[in-house]
């Protein structure tokens, strides 16, 4: 990977100013950073954060909760939202269960098969949970590095093959799940979508959209 200018100042802030949050630690399981990406998908941190821990006591593992009917699933999904989701992690932890001998794979395309995986979910648990080299595109990623890289507000409407191709250019050969969720949180926490704290932000001083001035988004309003 070629050298990265932002990689330092936003991994010496993400390492001061990270949430403590229960799938990011040490003792986190692939299958719970897998309920943990699965739940906060369309759901804010703070709601997802008691139903996770409950999940995870009941399921510790895959085969636990492919051991119950359906029903029990969207019963414990409670009030997320898109109880989808919660048949989409059912179904997830039978195949798991069926052919992967009760253990997550690893492999970035293993993970993309299972049923309710998505691009992002394979990426993101490839990532985060086993130290894989994906580029992570989620919402607060994509904005993070439109503006940071490309000078602009906003991505695109939907994920383009050039904001890929950069995501993966900038990828640190060592440690790339560290600086993923460092992008991530980032974007959560300072390079929001609507009122960006760029006092705050520890690569202002490299971002292409702060030294242009902010200019804005043209074309209809976008919340992303
Ligand atoms: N950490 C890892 N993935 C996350 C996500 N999707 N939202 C918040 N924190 C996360």
């Amino acid at each position: 990977a070629e050298s990265n200018p932002l990689r330092e100042p936003l991994l010496d802030w993400y390492g001061t100013h990270a949430r403590d949050l229960p799938w990011r630690r040490a003792d986190a399981t692939p299958w719970g950073v897998l309920v943990s990406e699965i739940m906060l998908q369309q759901t804010p941190v703070a709601r997802v954060l008691p139903v996770w821990a409950q999940w995870l006591a009941r399921w510790p593992a895959p085969r636990d909760l492919a051991a119950e009917p359906p029903g029990e699933a969207v019963r414990a999904w409670g009030r997320l939202g898109y109880p989808r989701r919660a048949l989409n992690l059912h179904a997830c932890a039978r195949a798991i269960t069926a052919d992967h001998g009760g253990e997550v794979p690893a492999d970035h395309d293993t993970l993309r098969a299972l049923p309710g995986i998505g691009e992002y979910t394979a990426a993101a648990v490839a990532s985060f949970a086993f130290g894989g080299r994906h580029a992570v595109l989620d919402t607060n990623v994509r904005r993070v590095l439109a503006r940071a890289v490309r000078g602009e507000e906003y991505p695109p409407k939907a994920t383009t093959a050039a904001e890929r191709a950069l995501a993966t250019r900038l990828l640190p050969t060592v440690d790339a799940s560290t600086w993923g969720v460092a992008v991530m949180e980032l974007g959560a926490l300072v390079c929001t979508a609507r009122a960006p704290r760029c006092a705050d932000c520890p690569i202002a001083a490299l971002c292409r959209w702060r030294l242009a001035g902010r200019p804005p988004h043209d074309g209809p309003a976008r919340k992303g």
